[in-house]
């Protein structure tokens, strides 16, 4: 059934959108016996130290996943041959090439797919090809945590162009950028676009702005888009590569269904790359780590998804708008001292605990004290400390118990 909801979303401009209500977002499905890291027990006793966790952390969704997607797995399960997959076939190309166009007008063509078992490893992969031990990688922190830890473990150098807060709004600092772009040593940059976990969408002029400053100093832009199908209701994702043909010329896109329609372990993504010089130099690098061919279910399940699914997404969407007014209420009415940045985009939210003065690892004491598994501030890396980032893309009777946990541990 289809039902026209109004809602008043960030920036506050009401939009009129339909939304399929067929899907069950509310239900509470148990997850602690299916392998998953983020509910297994014994995993949470050693990450966090703390026993009977309500896990918010790590960024996945206690929601099924789209039933088109299930039924491809299912279908594909069910031939009993699980050789090696190719890296696509028409329809699978078609369903990628369509989603980017119809949803960004951003015309990509197959030749520029190149597949990778996951976004992190893409970035590890692009690291190591396109940069040298001692160089300088620029990364936008707070920012997802594993582009620090890639270009730390591979030997470069993490240059942090610190992102700015102001008013409860996160913004780029380009005079700092234009500092750290001319130091010989600096390669390249990681864009995380949208932002995990501030939870901005640039806007296309930010996004020019640090194309035209990394390009004229010849830093190569790896833009990390995998949450860019997660935008609220008014609120426009633009694809970085897409802006010109020159900035096209200088990036490598991450792309993937996984955080989207919740597949992230099914390991598959792709990175786009127009030029054709640096994706053969990409491949190369995936060739001589022996990585060559996909997982079969990745394919299958994201070819259903962008061709199946997007009425599932619009659903989703307004379910987590929800999901996020009732925590900002749930805040405003319990625990005040306690801030959330609006996010634009991302089931992640950035919450503010600076008034309370508690240092990162107090803070995160209390957190296990109340029983909750949230991302910690600091792990983030500079401007962390004091925040914590919690996932609201659970039933809202996960998300309401586990601020009624943590109220009663503080209050
Ligand atoms: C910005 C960003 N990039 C990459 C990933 C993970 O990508 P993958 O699972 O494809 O390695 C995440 C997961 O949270 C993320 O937030």
């Amino acid at each position: 059934m289809t039902k026209v909801l109004k809602l008043n979303s960030p920036p506050h401009r009401l939009v009129t959108i339909k939304v399929n209500n067929t899907y069950n977002f509310d239900q509470v499905i148990d997850r602690r016996k299916t392998d998953s890291i983020k509910w297994n027990d014994e995993f949470l006793k050693e990450y966090f130290k703390g026993e009977n966790l309500l896990p918010l952390w790590v960024a996945d969704m206690d929601f099924r996943a789209p039933q088109p997607v299930i039924d491809a797995l299912v279908a594909r399960a069910k031939h009993g041959i699980f050789g090696y997959g190719t890296a696509g076939w028409p329809e699978y190309f078609e369903s990628v090439i369509s989603w980017f166009s119809r949803r960004y007008n951003w015309n990509i063509k197959k030749d520029w797919f190149v597949h990778a078992p996951g976004i992190v490893p893409a970035c590890y992969y692009i690291i190591q090809r396109f940069s040298h031990p001692g160089d300088k990688i620029i990364i936008q922190n707070p920012v997802y945590y594993p582009f620090a830890s890639g270009i730390i473990s591979n030997g470069r150098i993490v240059a942090s162009n610190d992102l700015k807060l102001e008013n409860g709004r996160y913004t780029m600092d380009f005079e700092d950028l234009e500092k750290k772009v001319k130091d010989p040593l600096t390669k390249m940059i990681i864009l995380c676009s949208p932002h995990n976990p501030v939870g901005r969408v640039w806007i296309k002029e930010e996004l020019e702005r640090l194309g035209e400053i990394c390009f004229s100093n010849g830093v190569l832009i790896v833009s990390d888009e995998i949450h860019c199908d997660l935008t609220y209701p008014s609120i426009k994702h633009t694809i970085f590569a897409s802006i010109s043909e020159e900035l096209a010329q200088n990036t490598i896109t991450c792309t993937a269904g996984s955080k989207t329609f919740n597949l992230a372990g099914l390991h598959h993504s792709n990175v786009i790359i127009s030029n054709s010089k640096l994706r053969e130099e990409f491949k190369t690098q995936l060739r001589i780590n022996g990585l060559m061919t996909p997982n079969i279910f990745g394919t299958h399940a994201l070819q259903a998804a962008y061709s199946k699914c997007e009425d599932w997404l619009d659903a989703l969407m307004v379910y987590l708008q929800k999901n996020l007014e009732f925590l900002k209420k749930f805040l405003r009415k319990n625990f005040p001292q306690v801030k959330i940045i609006e996010p634009e985009g991302t089931y992640l939210v950035w919450m503010d605990f600076r008034e309370l003065n508690l240092s990162g690892k107090d803070l995160q004491s209390k957190l296990i004290e109340a029983k909750v598994a949230l991302d910690p501030g600091h792990i983030f890396g500079s401007g962390g400390e004091g925040f914590m980032r919690i996932n609201i893309a659970c039933p809202q009777s996960t998300l309401e118990e586990s601020l009624n946990r943590i109220v009663r541990a503080f209050i």
